[in-house]
């Protein structure tokens, strides 16, 4: 079943002053909800909707979750090999990372950076009250100046590109596997598209998590506290605050599974009843059979291979790679070819 890939369709061609003039979607939400509620067959949910206040309040409890091994991770990489990626990088670097969040794992890259030059550090973020928290923060670390943008990653990837000076390698993290929540062939097309907004010798620094045994995985998606499940069931909540519906959280479950076909986790929303939600916004309903589900994240598990591979397939050359030993977790440094 192919699922949207959370993408704008922005070509690395459009022009950059259209693109500045044009404010980030707002109108997109309730069209967006309703087309994944009203489609025949397996009811959908576009994932970047998780994180509104509340979400991304909740994403920050689920990454300090002893079963969320993801986040931990990703970050001992940074902390212990910081000096050893920066290294790799042409002397002046400036940075740009997709999907910041509150930017704690960054900090590592920023300060052995900037121990070598000013570095110029671009958040490019969704959620406001993650960017201003992420802005906040590392603006206090010395020699580093923070310019966010509040946009989805190619936007704000194409603004970052367009402000570098000529000199200027750019590296470009995309951390905390969020890779992983695109289907292969749009994760492929994703990373074609970065490519495109770079120069070759500018890098990507790619974090994705690797394939584990399925007990492990599912009870990272499935915590015990039940913070998994209130952050997927908090769609329905803004769904409800932002549209005016009426869905009973109560009447909704939480589910994980692991498809071994496509090596992924799926997250879903179960109705537990025969149900029609009202959804006061479209003054319209929404039917549920017993047992349906929305549909609401991908979450793709990698072996170090295949990272390299996806790389290739975009332009990129690996460079380097750094695994993790306690939760098996993947840094590739991808340089532009
Ligand atoms: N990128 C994260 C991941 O796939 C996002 C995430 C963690 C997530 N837990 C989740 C998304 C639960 C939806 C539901 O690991």
């Amino acid at each position: 079943m192919p699922r949207p890939a959370p993408l704008r369709g922005i070509r690395p061609t459009a022009s950059v002053e259209a693109l500045l003039a044009t404010p980030p979607a707002t109108r997109g939400f309730s069209e967006e909800i309703r087309a994944g509620l009203m489609r025949a067959g397996q009811k959908e949910l576009p994932s970047k909707y998780f994180y509104d206040e509340v979400g991304s309040a909740l994403f920050e409890v689920i990454c300090a979750l002893p079963e969320y091994g993801l986040t931990r991770a990703d970050e001992r990489i940074l902390r212990r090999h910081a000096v050893d990626i920066v290294s790799r990088l042409p002397s002046p670097s400036i940075v740009a990372e997709l999907g910041s969040g509150s930017g704690r794992k960054t900090r590592w890259i920023l300060e052995a950076l900037s121990r070598r030059h000013p570095v110029t550090y671009h958040p490019i973020e969704i959620s406001a009250s993650a960017l201003a928290r992420c802005e906040k923060e590392m603006s206090a670390i010395a020699a580093v100046s923070v310019v966010g943008f509040e946009r989805p990653y190619l936007d704000g990837l194409l603004a970052a590109a367009a402000r570098r000076q000529e000199a200027e390698c750019l590296l470009v993290l995309f951390l905390g596997s969020t890779i992983g929540n695109f289907d292969r062939s749009a994760g492929d097309e994703f990373l074609c598209q970065v490519r495109g907004m770079l120069r070759p010798g500018d890098a990507l620094l790619l974090g994705a998590d690797l394939v584990k045994p399925v007990p492990t995985m599912i009870a990272a998606y499935d915590d015990p506290l039940g913070v998994t499940a209130a952050f997927n069931l908090n769609l329905l909540a803004r769904i409800n605050r932002e549209l005016d519906a009426q869905f009973d959280l109560a009447l909704f479950q939480h589910v994980a599974r692991y498809n071994e076909e496509h090596q992924r986790i799926e997250m879903h929303l179960r109705s537990r009843v025969a149900q029609v939600v009202p959804v006061g916004a479209w003054r319209d309903a929404v039917a549920f059979r017993p047992g349906e589900t929305i549909w609401t994240e991908n979450s793709h598990k990698y072996t170090p291979r295949e990272i390299v591979a996806l790389g290739e397939r975009a332009g990129f050359r690996c460079d380097a790679q750094w695994l993790d030993q306690e939760w098996p977790f993947a840094q590739s440094l991808l340089v532009a070819g």
